[in-house]
């Protein structure tokens, strides 16, 4: 089959997007003090030179109680912030169109103390209900002010991503993170207006709502969702394609622009008795464009196991078959856009390689890989 429907742009709000290929956010902890350098720059810059047309970038915090317990990028920082406007620039020289992906782990997460020299007190995880998916409590239960405070946290890094030169952005509301704490019942055991009884949808629609105003209606927002969680790859927020509407619909009338539709395998049906995958669902439920992803050209998937020396991350062997499943799919309407991950960690110029006919170049991702920003 042919690629070509790979390279044909494509529209996220007002964002025009060269090709079909996302290089997926992957957390990487090269951002020492919570700022990235030079070196994160040209790990960018080399993605957009080889050919994806949109990078995801890596999570970063909106703010300390929600930073991720490692070097990542605090988006909450000015510093951070104007370091990142020098990713923003180097992708667009490339070509390339550019969003940070905005990141509150809620409660799932190890408590820290995030950058000692601006953040001078420990922060307590914060959550819909203080609860972890297993139940224990990880943290502290946001209290009216605190959702405010937060939905206004978001807003801010939205309008300094626009400010720092950035596309769009998108929010991180799959894999059990704040977002995601608040529409699934396991760990949002509220009795107010924002529990599940009432609607489990309003935090997340007064966040869109609120980061739409900041950044500009014309300011294209992204909406990571995923059914799994970091630490259980069974759970499910929607076991029926009418449960998964009645959570997406209200969250595209408020103003998501494009669902990045996060599963293992990209090619996988989303409910037994139907192959439409999960991204297929949401683009038919809700008409928004959808962005797929999981196990692009790799025979591994992303977490095999939930083994604790590996972080769950699968080492893989390239599976070249892979891209014309996606050609196909793109062109039968079941997604729009696919995300790559881990291949393109191998592999910085996957994009240009597979339009160029060369898959057979592809390179095993190993986790060695992760140890360097190649
Ligand atoms: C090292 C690493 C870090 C990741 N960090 C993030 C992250 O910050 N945010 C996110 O939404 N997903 C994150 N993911 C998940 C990826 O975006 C992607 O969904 C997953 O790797 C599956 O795609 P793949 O099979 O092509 O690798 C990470 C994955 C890896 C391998």
């Amino acid at each position: 089959m042919s690629t070509d429907i790979l390279f044909q742009p494509v529209k996220i709000g007002a964002m025009e997007v060269a090709n079909r290929i996302a290089m997926a956010p992957m957390t990487r902890e090269f951002s020492p003090d919570g700022i990235p350098g030079g070196d994160v720059v040209d790990y960018y810059r080399r993605r957009a030179e080889g050919g994806a047309g949109l990078i995801i970038t890596e999570g970063m915090a909106v703010n300390a109680a929600g930073a991720h317990d490692g070097p990542i990028p605090l988006f909450f920082q000015e510093e951070t912030v104007r370091a990142s406007a020098a990713i923003a620039s180097a992708v667009h020289d490339a070509g390339g169109k550019i969003v940070p992906q905005l990141w509150h782990v809620g409660v799932q997460d190890s408590p820290t103390e995030v950058n000692p020299t601006t953040v001078k007190q420990k922060p307590r995880r914060v959550g819909p209900s203080g609860l972890l998916g297993t139940g224990d409590l990880g943290g502290d239960t946001l209290d009216d002010n605190g959702i405010a405070d937060t939905i206004a946290d978001f807003a801010r890094a939205t309008r300094a991503a626009r400010d720092a030169g950035f596309d769009g952005v998108e929010i991180h509301g799959a894999h059990g993170y704040l977002p995601d704490q608040f529409l699934w019942p396991r760990t949002n055991r509220r009795t107010d207006g924002y529990g599940i009884a009432a609607d489990r949808t309003r935090f997340v629609v007064e966040l869109i709502k609120a980061c739409k105003a900041a950044g500009g209606s014309d300011f294209p927002f992204i909406l990571r969702f995923s059914q799994w969680k970091t630490f259980d790859y069974d759970a499910r927020l929607a076991e029926t394609p009418d449960e998964l509407g009645a959570i997406l619909q209200p969250l595209a009338d408020a103003g998501v622009d494009a669902f990045h539709c996060s599963t293992r395998r990209f090619w996988e049906p989303g409910f037994a008795s139907d192959p439409r995958t999960l991204a297929g669902w949401a683009r038919k439920l809700t008409g928004v464009p959808v962005i797929a992803v999981g196990s692009v050209t790799l025979e591994a998937d992303f977490k095999e196991s939930l083994s604790e020396e590996t972080g769950g991350i699968a080492e893989s062997a390239p599976r070249t078959k892979d891209i014309g499943t996606v050609a196909r799919l793109i062109a039968e309407g079941e997604f729009d856009m696919i995300a790559v991950g881990r291949a393109m960690i191998a592999n910085p110029d996957w994009a240009n390689l597979v339009r160029e006919g060369r898959e057979a170049e592809l390179r095993a991702f190993s986790r060695e890989q992760l140890a360097r920003l190649d």
